[in-house]
């Protein structure tokens, strides 16, 4: 695997009116994502790039239609996605479409999957985008799975069913406590360590053998009362954090894991209704949450506790295949 950030094919690419040339967080990023509902901003975006372990390899792309920027793209090096894929993207401008800019990055970030050594490459299609999803077909991408997303407004928040729910985990044997406002190095690492752990058993996580690295995880957590955790005799078996979403005024959920040994009890609900109400006392008002639909316990959970359901995203993928024919 390549251990620079340098791209790993040459560029920039011209084909007919497109050119595909390397991008960076220079560029306007929210104006090429005018209209995605995918789209978290460019602060967001710049967050994600700045909390990566120096040397991840990763691209960057802008196309371009005669000379004008219309679509924006990345992808980073790595099988992060399910069935090891690399972590990518791309969107064009719904005006500049069905012009040959899809395709051609499309394909720039395939030759760009099998110098990095990967099998495939990954992407998301908002789910009532029937048009994107059609053109990645054509691209070659196929279906993998589908997240649903769901959004929980806490100023109508069940409280008595959230309250419950916390109260049937402390009597089977759980304690709930949030991470100490002055949680050092360690406790964070016990949390990150536990996410990894649990992380495994996500569908989203299928096929994918790397690691959210240390400095990527810290970088969605602002501050501890973002992370809610459950011992059971001294251990860590649970954790549930939220992050922020800004373009929603909103929290989102990062992630919720129970270790194996505490499943079957109730504790992600507990964990997330403790979280709720947590977050509602200091002035949030909505938690948004995605998760694929094969994963029916965190589902049964949301719908437990009042959160209702919102058009979500495919997953999509392109196998590639690599040069040695392997
Ligand atoms: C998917 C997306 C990147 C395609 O961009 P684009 O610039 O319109 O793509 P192209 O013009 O290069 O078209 C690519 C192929 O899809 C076909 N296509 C495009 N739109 C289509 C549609 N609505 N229905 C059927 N086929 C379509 C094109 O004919 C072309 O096929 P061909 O090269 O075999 O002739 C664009 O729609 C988009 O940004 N969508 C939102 C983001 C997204 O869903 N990204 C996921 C990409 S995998």
């Amino acid at each position: 695997m390549a251990k620079t950030t340098a791209p790993p094919i040459p560029l920039p690419r011209q084909r007919g009116a497109v050119t595909v040339r390397p991008g960076g967080l220079h560029e306007d990023l929210d104006a090429l994502h005018e209209g995605d509902p995918l789209w978290w901003g460019k602060d967001f975006v710049a967050d994600r790039v700045r909390s990566m372990p120096p040397g991840t390899p990763h691209l960057m792309l802008v196309g371009e239609l005669d000379g004008e920027p219309v679509a924006d793209a990345y992808l980073i090096g790595k099988g992060i996605a399910q069935n090891g894929y690399a972590g990518a993207g791309i969107y064009v401008l719904p005006r500049a479409r069905r012009r040959g800019v899809g395709r051609a990055i499309a394909d720039v970030l395939a030759e760009a999957t099998v110098a990095y050594g990967l099998p495939g490459v990954a992407d998301s299609v908002h789910a009532l985008d029937e048009e994107s999803l059609a053109a990645a077909g054509r691209l070659g991408y196929q279906v993998v799975g589908h997240h649903r997303e769901s959004v929980l407004d806490l100023d109508t928040l069940d409280e008595a069913a959230a309250t419950s729910s916390v109260a049937r985990a402390e009597q089977a044997g759980f304690a709930l406590s949030p991470l100490r406002d002055d949680a050092d190095e360690a406790a964070w690492r016990e949390v990150y360590d536990l996410t990894i752990e649990t992380w495994r058993d996500a569908p989203d996580a299928e096929g994918s053998d790397e690691e959210l690295p240390y400095s990527v995880f810290r970088g969605f957590l602002p501050e501890p009362s973002y992370v809610l955790m459950a011992w059971r005799d001294g251990r860590l078996v649970g954790m549930t954090a939220v992050m922020d979403r800004a373009k929603d005024e909103a929290l989102n959920t990062f992630f919720t894991g129970v270790r194996r040994e505490a499943r079957g009890s109730g504790l992600s609900t507990a964990l997330k209704a403790q979280h709720a109400l947590t977050m509602r006392a200091r002035g949030h008002h909505r938690i948004f949450t995605q998760n694929m639909d094969q994963n029916a316990p965190i589902l049964a959970a949301n719908e437990r506790l009042g959160f209702s359901v919102v058009p979500g995203y495919y997953a999509v993928g392109r196998a590639v295949a690599q040069r040695d024919g392997a």
